[in-house]
């Protein structure tokens, strides 16, 4: 504590110290207050650019991008490989798009690519979804239907054995 004159009333030194005190207290508040302001420049400088990086977000996406991806999505909707639809599962033989209009219009069209039936059998499965299913007339377009589903989903003859080749048999003798 400094030394005040003798003369001085305690309540004058009391002034005195107060002041004193408080000069102290404005330098240290000032000196640390340029500190911290030197620390926060100091950070700006070095990581600044990358900072405003955090507050941009992802660059806009342009229109065009955003419509050639959707033609692109619109083309892979209707891609056909090795004659198959891709996104449908359906044969893509005459009549398939009339089929892929109205036959995935409630259920997936694995419903009808898993299925196999005579042209009455289809023509039955549509009656049923008529009366039941709440499936519309279809008009014109039943047979252009029927005639594909009879077509590209019949029923496997594979299950019947196949003819005997005469020929190729090797015939033996059973011993008895
Ligand atoms: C109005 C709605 C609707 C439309 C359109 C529709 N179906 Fe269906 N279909 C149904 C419903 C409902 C079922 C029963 C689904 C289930 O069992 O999960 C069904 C079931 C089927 C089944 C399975 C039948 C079975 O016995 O398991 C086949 C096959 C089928 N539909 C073929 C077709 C074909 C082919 C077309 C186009 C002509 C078609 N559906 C159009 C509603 C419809």
């Amino acid at each position: 504590m400094i030394h005040l004159p003798d003369h001085l009333t305690e309540k004058q030194k009391q002034a005195y110290r107060q002041r004193w005190l408080n000069t102290i207290s404005l330098i240290v508040r000032t000196v640390v207050g340029v500190f911290f302001a030197a620390v926060g420049l100091f950070i700006y400088a070095a990581f600044g650019p990358t900072m405003h990086s955090w507050f941009e977000g992802p660059e806009p996406i342009p229109v065009e991008e955003i419509q050639r991806r959707i033609a692109e999505k619109e083309a892979d909707l209707d891609r056909v490989e090795d004659g198959i639809h891709l996104e449908t599962g359906l044969i893509a033989a005459e009549g398939w798009e009339t089929v892929r209009a109205t036959c995935t219009a409630c259920h997936s069209a694995k419903l009808v690519t898993q299925n196999k039936a005579t042209r009455d059998g289809w023509e039955k499965m549509i009656r049923w979804m008529q009366e039941t299913q709440g499936l519309w007339e279809l008009g014109d377009q039943e047979a252009v239907i029927l005639d594909y589903l009879a077509a590209n989903y019949a029923p496997e003859e594979s299950s019947r054995r196949a003819n005997l080749d005469m020929d190729e048999i090797e015939w033996y003798i059973l011993e008895l």
